[in-house]
């Protein structure tokens, strides 16, 4: 019994550790396009799935042995009244398949909509702070109890299967047995009052044949209930084996290259990308940005700056065109060789609840101490770090609630430094910041510059005037590209635009 319970945990274990690489190396078309409540379901619930199955066989081949030996038993006893049992066995099969289909149904109904409902609590935790502000509370829980009632209106459908199914079986076993009386009855009446034979069959033969026939229908009770439970199991299963089949869209190709981390030119030719929504999301963007070059990204919300740098870290592939590194395009280097060339600082600061020191390590887990200092440091993170009482040893709430939206900005720069991957690409690093950390970070970049090609996309124009190329980014395409004193001399948009935002200083 022990033996079962350790076989199964390490199967499930097996199970989870598959689904779990798959979830980390399923691109962001994936991921975005799902709660993340669902995988969460179906890595802790459906997980049991496969080992369910493998659990359900072992014991239907115990019960089939039982079965196998009562049958020969049995057919030793008296052929007749053996064969007339098995009248019951097409019902039988015609009964499990029935009832089989119909569970099988039921419980992946049920299992989608429990997923639902973690999707939905899931949720519901993230958006406490916007529901309190908003008195949206009863409304929010109205929102819940629907989604229990579903759990539980489908998990009621379910269990009435669940129990017409023996029902169904024990009338079919009613049936067969009153049919073996019956004729159990005629042969002790032929043999003992119509014709008398002296080893025909006795009350005394058929009461015992009876008792083996009992016997007989045990293993088949469990059977139908292994294949009711089988059928629970192979839904889940099914589950965890859809994320297991699915398709890698962004991943090594075969003979990927891994190729060794420095400096290189970065080339975009002619970039097209859409989300598969049919929208054209970027087109036709071509650049090429050099070694030690800071380049920046100006542009309207929504013009496809984060997009494009989607792209550059390889979380999507683009639609049309290419990206280059050195010219090797990115769908032929290895997935890790191509993002270890970049440290990322995204749009919005991911921190992790953990202390500060681990929040910086995760870009390069050997870290000395030192060196997470000196990023911090030039994130201009270390002041408020050092003012905290734990100091790097604060440890972070969940999404750094214990923090201002201005420090986490600087963890997640200061995590990005930290990586001395070649490529520094940062996604609106100062958005969050006040004007005097802006500069003081807008200088510590120059200084980076030297030993990185840096990649900033930003909303303060003020803060390109020393990059060595701005591309204005209008509706998915680059409007313009060149200098600052270039941009502004030549009248376009740009210029424009910084004029705007001098008169409104
Ligand atoms: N995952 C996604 N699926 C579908 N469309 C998306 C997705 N992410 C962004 N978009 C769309 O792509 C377009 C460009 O978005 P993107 O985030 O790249 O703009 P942006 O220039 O970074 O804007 P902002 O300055 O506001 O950050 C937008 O129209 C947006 O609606
Ligand atoms: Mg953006």
């Amino acid at each position: 019994m022990m033996i079962n319970y350790y076989l199964n945990y390490r199967g499930t274990t097996r199970v989870r550790f598959d689904l779990f690489t798959k979830l980390q190396n399923l691109g962001l078309t994936y991921h975005r396009n799902r709660p993340q409540g669902d995988s969460i379901y179906r890595l802790i619930t459906d997980a049991f799935g496969p080992w369910g199955i493998v659990d359900v066989v072992i014991g239907t081949s115990v019960a089939a042995v039982t079965l196998t030996v009562m049958t020969i038993i049995l057919f030793s006893r008296n052929v007749g009244l053996t064969l007339a049992a098995f009248t019951v066995a097409p019902f039988m099969i015609w009964s499990n398949w029935r009832f089989g289909v119909r569970i099988h149904k039921r419980a992946l109904e049920s299992k989608q909509i429990d997923a639902d409902l973690a999707s939905h609590i899931q949720q519901a935790m993230t958006r406490i702070p916007l529901a309190q502000a908003f008195r949206r509370e009863n409304s929010e829980f109205r929102g819940f109890s629907n989604a229990v009632g579903r759990s539980v209106g489908a998990l009621l459908r379910l269990n009435w299967q669940e129990q017409l199914y023996p029902l169904a079986r024990d009338s079919i076993l009613s049936v067969g047995g009153a049919i073996i009386l019956g004729y159990g009855g005629w042969l002790v009446y032929r043999d003992q009052f119509l014709s008398p034979v002296a080893d025909g069959m006795s009350v005394g033969t058929l009461l015992i044949f009876m008792d083996y026939l009992r016997k007989l229908w045990d293993p088949l009770k469990w059977l139908s209930e292994f294949f009711a439970k089988v059928r629970i199991f192979e839904a889940a299963s099914r589950r965890v084996f859809r994320v297991l089949d699915e398709a890698e869209t962004v991943a090594d190709a075969p003979g990927a290259r891994w190729i060794p981390r420095k400096l290189r030119t970065m080339t975009l030719d002619g970039v097209g990308f859409d989300y598969g929504g049919g929208k054209q999301i970027l087109a036709n963007i071509s650049a090429a940005i050099r070694p030690r070059q800071m380049v920046a990204f100006v542009g309207a919300s929504g013009a496809g700056k984060s997009t494009l740098l989607s792209l550059m870290l390889r979380f999507y592939d683009p639609t049309s065109g290419a990206l280059r590194l050195d010219d090797l395009d990115f769908r032929e280097l290895r997935l890790d060789s191509l993002r270890g060339h970049f440290a990322f600082v995204a749009q919005d600061s991911l921190v992790l609840p953990a202390t500060i020191a681990e929040n910086l390590a995760y870009a390069k887990q050997s870290a000395t101490r030192a060196e997470i200092e000196r990023a911090a440091e030039a994130a201009g993170a270390a002041e408020f770090i050092d003012a905290l009482p734990q100091g790097y040893e604060t440890v972070l709430a969940e999404g750094g609630a214990n923090l201002s939206g201005g420090q986490r900005q600087r963890i997640a720069i200061a995590r990005a430094l930290l990586s001395d991957a070649p490529f520094l690409v940062l996604d609106e690093p100062t958005s969050a910041l006040d004007p005097e950390q802006e500069r003081r970070l807008i200088e510590t970049l120059h200084r980076l510059k030297g030993s990185r090609t840096i990649f900033l996309v930003t909303h303060r124009l003020e803060s390109v005037v020393d990059c060595d190329c701005i591309f204005v980014m209008s509706k998915g395409q680059i409007i313009e590209r060149g200098a600052h004193d270039a941009l502004i001399s030549s009248g376009g948009a740009f210029s424009r635009a910084r004029r705007r935002a001098e008169a409104a200083e």
